[in-house]
This record gives structure tokens, C-alpha cells and sequence, in this order.
């Protein structure tokens, strides 16, 4: 089978480079040098010439608070774009997996996001990509759209990495106590995707949430990573939001429900705790 992998130099991207090593299948990594997804004419031109039976879609504009000044950007990656995708893939008869966000939902709730829950985006960056999931379901192509909320690896930029850098140099901290979520270890999720794939579970189309297991704020993650990473001289203070003004609104509550997912693929999700285990083991390498 020829899976074809966009915005392969990411988080995500790279995590599913390693959970791929070894795969009986091909797997084609492109990020925007070899395929910008904003051009329909280069994303319908490649699935038709490699002959793609599944696009894992890993290419977006994740800057939140930039996204809130960058629209047409966002709204062309996270939006537009994916549109093209699925228009392709329906086209070639390929089936398309996708990565949506927690932040399509407005953090009203007190138990966990369910699938059927009723998105309402507080930000620019989850309106785009509620956006993109909207034309995947408007283009009748065969679909997994899989949300996911807090990713963070040992690749690129995200919260593990910069607390475990800024908790090794500075005497204090203070993190936000009243946004909280589930951390999701990219590998866990590339994981899970080369299992749907491997496992030839292509066919459950739908929507589905995957995030590691628990519920924390960002400041319990904070003090998990830097207690992790030996980093026990600084002082992290819990403070709110207001506090810590950003661009975007983000969710207070956005912990979803994996129910759906485990059961359907057959998939045991590890504690967030865990997880990040994992990923600081890494780091220190
Ligand atoms: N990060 C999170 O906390 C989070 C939370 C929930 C959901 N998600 C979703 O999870 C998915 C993976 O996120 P991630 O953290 O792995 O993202 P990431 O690290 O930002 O990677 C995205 C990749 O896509 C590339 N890209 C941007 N525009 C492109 C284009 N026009 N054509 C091709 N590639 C392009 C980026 O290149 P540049 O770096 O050069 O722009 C980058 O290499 C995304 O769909 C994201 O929305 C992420």
C-alpha cells in the first residue's frame, strides 16, 4: 500500500517516521518543500502518480495566537487545503486520514468531549480546522478525522519542551491552573495510526478523539515535567488565565472521550503520566 505523509517535518510527522520503521508498506513523507497541500493541482497530481490508497494528513497551521492575526493563512492551511485533500482522495479512491483539535470545542463542558458533542470554537485556529473537518464530510471521500488535544514530542516547539528548558534556568515559573485537558505524546497517537493502518482498520471511517489517558491542568503537567527532568530547584506557581493574557481564548475544559476509539481499533491508551515518561527518557538522550 502507498501512504503518502504531509507536513512530515512536524511534531507528529516525525513521530510517525519512527512508528512506520519497518513497515511492509510504503510510506511517502512530504512536508511543504515537497508538497504544499494549498495547491490542489500538486496534492491531486502526486496521490494520482504514486498511486496513494491513504493520505495521513500531519500538515497545519498550528500557531494559535498567530492565527488570530494570520486568518486567510490559517484558514488556507487548516481549511482550504484540507479541502483539496479530501477532494483528491475521493477522486482516487484513496481514504484520508485527518488530525482535528480540542479547541473545536468552547470548554463549557464538565465531563469528557464525546464525538457527537456540538463544536463551538473560541479561537480562529479551531474555527479553520472545524472548518477542514466540514469539507472532508462535504467531499464524500473515505475518512478517519482523529482530534487530539495538548501533542507535544521531542520534536519541534510545544509546552514539554519549553518547560523543561525554562525550568532547568529559572528560579520560578507560573502556569496557567484553570485550563485543563489531557496531554497527547505524539507517538502514542503515530502509534495508533500505523496500527489503524497496519491492522487494516481503514475501513471504520468516522471521527474519532484520541488523547493519552487522565486529566491535568497545564500546571500539573509543568510540575510532572520538570519533576521528571531533575529540575527540582524551580518554584512552579499555580495562577489563572487572566493572569496570563494570550491572543487566542483558549478552552477551560477540554478533555475528551476515548471510548470511542479504544473500543473501535482495539487500542489500550496509556496514562498521560506515563507517557511523558517516555518522552522525557527521550529528551535526556
Ligand atoms: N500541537 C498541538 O498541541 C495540537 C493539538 C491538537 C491538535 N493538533 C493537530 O495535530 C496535527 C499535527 O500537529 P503538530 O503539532 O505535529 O504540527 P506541527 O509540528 O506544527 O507540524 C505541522 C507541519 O506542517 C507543515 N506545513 C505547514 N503548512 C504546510 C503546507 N501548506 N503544506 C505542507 N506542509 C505544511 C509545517 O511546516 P512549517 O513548520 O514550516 O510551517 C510543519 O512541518 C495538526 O493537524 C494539528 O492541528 C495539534
Amino acid at each position: 500500500m502507498n501512504i503518502l505523509i504531509t507536513g512530515a517535518n512536524g511534531q507528529l510527522g516525525s513521530a510517525l517516521r519512527e512508528a512506520s520503521n519497518g513497515s511492509i508498506h510504503h510510506y511517502i513523507f512530504t512536508d511543504v518543500e515537497e508538497l504544499d497541500i494549498t495547491s490542489a493541482v500538486a496534492v491531486d497530481e502526486i496521490i494520482k502518480r504514486e498511486e496513494i490508497e491513504v493520505v495521513v494528513n500531519c500538515a497545519a497551521y498550528t500557531a494559535v495566537d498567530r492565527a488570530e492575526e494570520e486568518v486567510d493563512t490559517a484558514d488556507k492551511i487548516n481549511h482550504l487545503a484540507v479541502a483539496n485533500l479530501a477532494k483528491s482522495c475521493a477522486k482516487h479512491n484513496a481514504t484520508l486520514i485527518h488530525i482535528s483539535t480540542d479547541y473545536i470545542f468552547d470548554g463549557e463542558a464538565t465531563s469528557p468531549y464525546t464525538e457527537d458533542s456540538a463544536p463551538a470554537p473560541l479561537n480562529i485556529y479551531g474555527r479553520t480546522k472545524l472548518a477542514g473537518e466540514c469539507a472532508i464530510a462535504e467531499s464524500g471521500c473515505r475518512h478517519i478525522v482523529i482530534r487530539t488535544s495538548w501533542l507535544y514530542s521531542q520534536f519541534g516547539h510545544n509546552f514539554c519542551k519549553t518547560m523543561r528548558r525554562l525550568s532547568a534556568t529559572e528560579s520560578s515559573l507560573r502556569v496557567v491552573c484553570d485550563q485543563v485537558g489531557t496531554p497527547t505524546y505524539a507517538g502514542d497517537l503515530a502509534e495508533a495510526i500505523v496500527h489503524i493502518i497496519e491492522s487494516n482498520q481503514l475501513s471504520k471511517c468516522g471521527t474519532y478523539n484520541f488523547s493519552n489517558e487522565g486529566v491535568c491542568s497545564w500546571y500539573d503537567f509543568a510540575v510532572e515535567i520538570a519533576r521528571l527532568s531533575g529540575n527540582t530547584a524551580c518554584a512552579i506557581t499555580p495562577c489563572r488565565s487572566e493572569e496570563y493574557p494570550t491572543k487566542a481564548i483558549r478552552p477551560r475544559y477540554s478533555v475528551l472521550s476515548k471510548e470511542k476509539f479504544s473500543q473501535s481499533f482495539s487500542i489500550e491508551i496509556a496514562k498521560w503520566q506515563e507517557s511523558l515518561k517516555k518522552c522525557i527518557e527521550r529528551l535526556k538522550e
